[in-house]
């Protein structure tokens, strides 16, 4: 507990609570904690995490202590820290560098910090971690066996360091498993996202033109819940397949541009940069909403945003109000980082309960596998079957099973029109 560098150790009560609150919705994460209690598959580890500090986080980091490993966390957004769970698990034995509102040189210190501890795995959410240790602290890269990246934007840039022959060790992209992306990105982010836009605005979703940028998993699952919740919404994309999926799933389709002058609230989740840009925002209608969901805060060109507004005012929590040249009012939310994050809660349990497993099982993967090289590897097939049957079980869903003969059906070429 000394060793960490957190926000107030007196909130440490409320963010057990708060642990406590998720870990009832979490019952996979529960079933691998109590296995790692009595197995302690991770005994002799010291792990480095980089993740949203929030009480899902906080289940997962039990759940590695439980497996007997030391572990060293630094949130992986300066907005999105929840101080009374980085309390808690200061007081429960992880080495904690995290609090909400860091600037970019406190971010990166405790991302530092954490590489002091001299990591054996790391598990990273954006690739913040991992670049560090590559470009500023060389010397740390040979105690390290693996990682974990949790989400697409990581995945890209590991891919990318893979394709230059610069990974010096090997990754396990959690966010490429079907337990992951299929219900996180989607379900999650699209209830999320929206949660934190009420939260920051408490604005009315029906009737409105809402844009989202990049019909990718999380933009699907924007779109999806917004359009439940009665909003007219227009999708932007750069993919040709992306946009016809989405304008056949009802949406209306335009680019950028054209949309700029119809919106009434904007969310971009591209993993991109520049997406929304100062030609877009000069044409915005006065009073209109810009929110970010991506990973990292430069899908709104606020640079751009600062250029042409003659004043800034904050509203309230997570909400500023520009005053453009041309006399109109743009609201941009939670300084364009991830809203979801930044100005509610991030995902609900149950989604983080399946990239959560997928993270515990890939640790522990790496724990064993002796292997592994410098490549960013899938997640191992069984384990993610093996975390969609227990969150089956868990929801009480029971399925099918295949017959011998549909078995054999299934597996031949024989058999054709009869
Ligand atoms: N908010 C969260 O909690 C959360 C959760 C998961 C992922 N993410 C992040 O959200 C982002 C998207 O993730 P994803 O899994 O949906 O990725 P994805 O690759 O499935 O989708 C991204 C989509 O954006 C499109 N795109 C790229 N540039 C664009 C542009 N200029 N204009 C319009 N569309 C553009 C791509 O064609 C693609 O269809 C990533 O940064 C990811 O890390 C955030």
């Amino acid at each position: 507990m000394d060793k960490s560098k957190i926000r107030d150790i007196k909130l440490s009560h409320s963010g057990n609570l708060q642990i406590e609150w998720a870990s009832k919705h979490m019952p996979v994460l529960n079933l691998i904690q109590k296995r790692f209690t009595r197995e302690k598959p991770l005994k002799g580890f010291t792990l480095g995490a980089c993740l949203h500090v929030t009480k899902e986080t906080g289940v997962l980091i039990e759940t590695f202590l439980s497996g007997g490993a030391k572990v060293g966390l630094c949130g992986s957004n300066p907005l999105s820290t929840q101080d009374d769970v980085a309390a808690a698990l200061a007081k429960k034995g992880a080495n904690v560098y995290a609090w909400r509102g860091q600037n970019t040189e406190e971010y990166y210190w405790c991302v530092e910090k954490v590489l002091d501890l001299k990591p054996s795995i790391t598990l990273d959410d954006g690739a913040d971690l991992v670049s560090t240790l590559h470009n500023r602290r060389k010397e740390a890269l040979s105690k390290i066996k693996g990682g974990t990246e949790e989400t697409t934007t990581g995945v890209l840039r590991l891919r990318a360091m893979e394709k230059d022959r610069a990974l010096k060790y090997p990754i396990i992209a959690v966010n490429d498993a079907y337990t992951k992306y299929l219900f996180d990105n989607r379900y999650g982010t699209g209830q999320s996202t929206l949660d934190g836009i009420v939260r920051a605005t408490n604005i009315l979703f029906a009737g409105k033109n809402l844009v989202v940028s990049g019909y990718g998993w999380c933009g699907k699952g924007v779109a999806m819940r917004a359009q439940g919740m009665g909003a007219n919404v227009i999708v932007t994309e750069v993919n040709p397949l992306r946009a016809l999926e989405a304008s056949m799933n009802g949406f209306r389709v335009m680019t950028i541009m054209e949309a700029s002058e119809i919106g009434d609230i904007f969310i971009t989740v591209t993993g991109d940069t520049s997406v929304i840009r100062r030609e877009h925002m000069e044409k915005m209608k006065d009073g209109t909403i810009m929110a970010n969901s991506g990973h990292f805060n430069v899908e709104i060109d606020q640079k751009g945003l600062s250029e042409i507004c003659v004043k800034k005012r904050n509203i309230r929590p997570n909400l500023d109000e520009y005053t453009l040249k041309n006399g109109r009012k743009l609201y941009l939310l939670a300084e364009g980082r991830l809203v979801n994050l930044a100005a509610a809660e991030g995902h609900p349990s149950e989604v983080m309960d399946m990239s959560f497993a997928n993270q515990a099982l890939c640790v522990e993967h790496i724990a064993k596998n002796k292997k592994l090289e410098f490549k960013v590897y899938g997640v191992p097939k069984q384990i993610d079957e093996q975390i969609a049957s227990l969150k089956l079980a868990s929801m009480n869903i029971k399925i099918d099973i295949l017959t011998r003969e549909q078995k054999s059906y299934l597996t031949s070429w024989e058999t054709g029109t009869i």
